[in-house]
């Protein structure tokens, strides 16, 4: 591996998050600019006329013309066990987990078929420019512990968790509050900070917890304070209904968390789309952050999530997938269904702020800001570089656009993962587009 690299190119990053989550972001944009990468971090990004006079004189400037340089996308929710129950047809949530996913997720037990699983899986994720993601494995201890092997051979940075569910779902898919204990404890001490993992303690969801074993991740917390917490909240009607006669001592379904010391600026929770007034003020406050996953929502009929409510409450969203009942590993395509949610709600969501979501925002949201998600130096140097020329129609749409809003906005909607030429992981490249070469 080279220890430096320059590419020349269209840079976009956020520098800092909004003052608040609904403002408009800050963008640093670079129409030629330079991105240079020493040791596997960002030395240092700039206009290419400023910067070129900088870089050592030996080492080689790769230009990609036409290309833009973004930092790695973030994926804030997804689940590695469920790729094979992508376009599971014609079921709402608490179906579709019977039907689909609890049959598929069985198979995880065997530590092979978990390791091939999560190889095919960060090859999705690596060819759709994903660099990071927050990962929900199976009940399995086995199946966590083969997408930590498989990442960490990859060095990408990650944050994943062995499922928690004791109850409501199938026998042999239940763990019980004590095993479920036991075996994150065990997955922490091997795997959370090893190299660029994290864990994250996963309950399903309150239907498939007891209150003894969401009291036992409340005390995971305690005793790890930088592990996070990562569930889903209220994204389906029937779901909702469901969690309030399961816990009926609890105001509404957030209560059901707090109540076991879940809600914290640690917990990311999924969804969030069936939400009351005190639910989007306990989370802000909380300093929580909900993953909006429009796909899946559209997919599964869950509903249309309101960015403009959760940011207006003060709460920090991130996009995310949610793979498999979410329908695409490509951020820009999640991107470009969120933006048709919030058209559906008579709402805004900008080109700029939707990057910033897929990247700084989502590092953001997983507490890891000070590593990933923006070119400043020091940072991990996760990039990906987005080539229009993989798509006719893309290309002939950036010629026509008279802005930077407008070229960001065709990406999103035109680019899709064919657009993605190349994957960066710590100053490493992990996916090249066959058949092209993004630069001279
Ligand atoms: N709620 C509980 N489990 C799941 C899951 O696997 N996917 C989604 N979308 N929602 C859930
Ligand atoms: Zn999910």
């Amino acid at each position: 591996m080279a220890s430096q690299l320059a590419i020349r190119a269209s840079l976009l990053h956020f520098p800092r998050p909004p003052a608040h989550p609904a403002a408009e972001v800050d963008a640093e944009f670079f129409a030629d600019g330079i991105l240079w990468v020493k040791d596997g971090a960002v030395r240092a990004v700039g206009e290419a006329a400023g910067l070129l006079r900088r870089l050592p004189r030996n080492l080689a400037v790769r230009s990609c013309p036409g290309c833009l340089v973004t930092p790695g996308f973030v994926d804030a929710h997804i689940h590695f066990p469920q790729t094979e129950v992508v376009a599971s047809h014609g079921a709402e949530l608490l179906q579709w987990l019977e039907n689909y996913t609890f049959p598929a997720e069985r198979k995880f037990s065997n530590p092979i078929y978990a390791a091939d699983a999560a190889r095919f899986f960060l090859a999705q994720l690596l060819q759709n420019g994903t660099t990071t993601a927050l990962v929900f494995a199976t009940v399995h201890k086995e199946s966590a512990e083969a997408f930590f092997r498989e990442a960490e051979a990859r060095n990408m940075r990650m944050i994943a968790g062995k499922v928690l569910m004791d109850r409501n779902a199938p026998e042999d898919l239940r763990d019980t509050a004590d095993s479920g204990y036991r075996d994150s404890r065990a997955l922490i001490e091997k795997w959370h900070g090893r190299g660029r993992l994290h864990y994250a303690v996963t309950p399903r969801f309150a239907v498939t917890s007891s209150a003894a074993q969401l009291s036992a991740a409340g005390k995971l917390l305690r005793e790890f304070p930088d592990v996070r917490l990562h569930t889903h909240l209220s994204e389906n009607r029937a779901e909702v209904e469901l969690v309030a006669r399961l816990f009926p001592e609890a105001g509404d379904y957030l209560d059901v968390y707090d109540r076991h010391g879940l809600v914290c600026a640690r917990s990311v929770f999924a969804h969030g789309i069936h939400l009351c007034g005190r639910e989007y003020r306990r989370l802000a406050e909380a300093g929580s952050a909900l993953a909006f996953c429009p796909t899946s929502n559209l997919f599964l009929g869950s509903g249309l999530f309101s960015l403009k409510k959760a940011a207006a409450a003060g709460i920090q969203v991130a996009a995310a997938t949610d793979i498999g009942g979410g329908t695409s590993f490509s951020m820009l395509r999640t991107l470009a269904e969120a933006y048709k949610v919030t058209r559906l709600l008579g709402d805004e969501l900008t080109p700029l702020k939707s990057f910033y979501l897929a990247t700084l925002g989502g590092a953001q949201a997983l507490g890891l800001e000070q590593k990933i998600g923006n070119f400043a130096p020091g940072k991990e140097a996760d990039f990906v570089i987005l080539d229009p020329k993989t798509s006719p129609l893309l290309q002939h749409r950036l010629r026509h656009a008279a802005s930077l809003a407008e070229q960001l906005f065709a990406y999103i909607i035109l680019g899709g993962a064919r657009c993605v030429r190349e994957t960066w992981v710590a100053g490493r490249r992990e996916f090249a587009r066959e058949g092209f070469d993004a630069g001279e």
